[in-house]
């Protein structure tokens, strides 16, 4: 055998072997699944995916969700209240060639948003390394992880996730009504 023909696979083997040895994911592998309303998880979402050179995948709705914080608010606590799954705009086609998975959300009524159980559900992650990453207006993940946890039971779940307290659109939404006050239509003016 000549000396040279161990050469490829010697180049295939190091290059496997050293990622696996690395806290960081080989770029390329890693895929970075997100849903964001109000741009929070979509900040941090994209510096992981700028960070790991990893692909950015934005979990969207085929209905958006209304453009009013309070009437989503409303038909997310439908959707939770009754387990419906919205059917998603699209999908990861290739899965396949990811081996690990981000994946970020904003807690809504206390668990994961009803969207992304709706991805978890559709996209098999058997064998991929999964890690959160979450935030939240100041009440915790709630039962979030262990929803994550059900969808994706054969996913190597990594314990580590990132949770982090953002701003709440909520408390932006009802500052900005006090300022405008009278301002609005159809609101009564101040005494
Ligand atoms: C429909 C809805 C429900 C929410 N429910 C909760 C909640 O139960 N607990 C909490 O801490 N924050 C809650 N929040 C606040 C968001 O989790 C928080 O602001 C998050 O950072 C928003 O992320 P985003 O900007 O990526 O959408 C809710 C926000 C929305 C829009």
């Amino acid at each position: 055998m000549a000396p040279c023909a161990l050469l490829p696979l010697a180049a295939l083997v190091a290059p496997l072997g050293a990622a696996a040895d690395t806290k960081r994911p080989a770029a390329g592998r890693v895929l970075v699944v997100y849903f964001s309303r109000s741009g929070n998880t979509r900040v941090i979402a994209g510096h992981i995916g700028r960070s790991l050179g990893a692909t950015v995948f934005e979990i969207q709705p085929a209905q958006p969700y209304p453009e009013d914080y309070f009437q989503t608010v409303e038909q997310a606590r439908r959707e939770r209240d009754s387990g419906f799954r919205p059917p998603l705009k699209d999908r990861v086609e290739n899965l396949d060639a990811y081996d690990v998975v981000y994946l970020g959300f904003p807690i809504w009524g206390g668990t994961a948003p009803p969207v992304v159980r709706s991805f978890l559900a559709a996209h098999d992650l058997a064998g991929k390394t999964l890690t959160p990453f979450i935030t939240h207006g100041g009440y915790g993940v709630g039962d979030s992880l262990k929803v994550v946890a059900a969808h994706a039971s054969r996913a190597r779940l990594r314990e580590a996730a990132l949770v982090m307290q953002a701003d709440q659109e909520k408390q932006t939404t009802e500052r900005v009504n006090r300022w405008l006050g009278d301002a609005r239509p159809g609101s009564r003016p101040a005494n």
